[in-house]
């Protein structure tokens, strides 16, 4: 992403020199919706990211321009509330980076991006780990990269309204080049693995919808999770949540539980199952296995966590009957954005050709593709990636 043009507003709004932070977007190899059930994610931060410059200005107020959109809000920072719109993100980081100890000073801010909105990629979570990464410079903070991601994940669930998990703000935060992330959400412990997809290519396919019911659906997604682990409880009252539940112990709960949360429960344990064992096949080599387990995600959040949509599950099965796509599923928290496939490298070209042309005669729609490039996560201008 282009700073000149960042750099040139800032300067022409507030005729001052700032500092430069950035942050990328995220994919997801396997593990959906397994990191707020404790569980494990297998991310990488992807070349596409927002930019910010920043300065203090010597007041008490913010004033923040998003460049893409071509808008200009402020605030204050005596009274910081939740509100509408995009100025909401700015807050929220601002809100939630002092209670990790930051000490927040008026400044000005330009920000623009290139992660698609609503795609499933974490434009958010790069949104508030670019800003928090860059206040934490301006301010002279002592913020950990884990108190950055933490005070973004806090923003979104008190500013943005989401309860997210912990994926989308670490991968972001603690991405490294050619690299994934294997992310134990419960410990916050993680190793980075590096993707050898030899001779093949990790392609995203953008439906271009985002369904309204995402945010919404993803909150009742939680709570049914943790509807399922109650139910548990009483049998094994040692289990904290689902990353504690077994294959073999949450089928004990068939017809014991309501059936939709025992389907999201089952799901859940399964991804993890599958993740474990996908990071193996990954390690070693076996792509056709990985892409199994690639299929066997899109199948369980499509049919039992219910967060597919009539689009992700068209460009998914127009994958299965191509010998060039050894597995496809969607990514992210579900209801549009984009599928991830992996795709022999020579056939990438005909892939998308092929796909494009069936999504808009099958779903008279357009579709995007982007082959996947893993870049650094979120830095200043000044830091150098190690
Ligand atoms: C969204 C959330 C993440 C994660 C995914 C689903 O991206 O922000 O925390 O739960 O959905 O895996």
């Amino acid at each position: 992403m282009q700073t000149t043009a960042i750099v040139a507003k800032f300067e022409e709004l507030f005729k001052n020199e700032p500092l430069i932070s950035r942050a990328p977007g995220r994919v997801n190899i396997i593990g959906e919706h397994t990191d707020y059930n404790d569980g494990f994610v297998l991310p990488a931060s992807v070349d596409k990211e927002m930019v910010f410059a920043i300065a203090l200005n010597g007041t008490n107020s913010v004033n923040a321009f998003a460049l893409d959109l071509n808008e200009q809000d402020s605030f204050n920072l005596d009274s910081i509330v939740p509100t509408e719109g995009w100025i909401n993100y700015i807050k929220g980081v601002v809100a939630e980076t002092a209670k990790k100890g930051l000490k927040p000073q008026g400044f000005d801010v330009v920000f623009a991006g290139d992660v698609p909105l609503g795609a499933g990629m974490s434009s958010s979570a790069a949104l508030e780990c670019g800003l928090a990464t860059g206040l934490n410079k301006l301010f002279n903070g002592d913020l950990s990269k884990l108190d950055i991601v933490l005070a973004s994940q806090m923003s979104e669930h008190n500013y943005a309204g989401v309860k997210c998990g912990i994926m989308d703000q670490f991968a972001s935060t603690y991405g490294q080049t050619n690299k994934v992330i294997k992310l134990d959400c419960r410990t916050k412990e993680y190793e980075y693995h590096t993707l050898d997809i030899t001779g093949h290519k990790l392609v995203l396919c953008n439906t271009n919808v985002t369904h309204s019911l995402a945010s919404s659906e993803y909150n009742t997604r939680r709570e049914q999770c943790e509807a399922g682990v109650e139910v548990i409880k009483k049998k094994y009252p040692e289990i904290i949540n689902l990353r504690d539940v077994s294959v073999e112990m949450i089928k004990e709960f068939e017809g014991e539980m309501d059936q939709v949360i025992y389907n999201r429960c089952s799901y859940v344990v399964e991804e993890n199952d599958r993740l474990v064992k996908a990071c193996e096949f990954m390690d070693k080599g076996d792509l056709v296995n990985l892409g199994k387990m690639i299929y066997g995600s899109h199948e369980g959040l499509s049919k039992k966590y219910e967060v597919s949509c009539p689009e992700l599950d068209f460009l998914v099965e127009q994958t299965l009957e191509d010998d060039n796509v050894l597995g496809a599923r969607m990514m992210g928290g579900g209801f549009g954005g984009c599928t991830i496939n992996l795709v022999k490298e020579d056939a990438v070209d005909a892939f998308i050709d092929r796909m494009t042309k069936a999504y808009k005669e099958g779903m008279g729609k357009d579709m995007l593709a982007y082959a996947v490039v893993i870049g650094p996560g979120a830095r200043t201008e000044e830091a150098v990636e190690a």
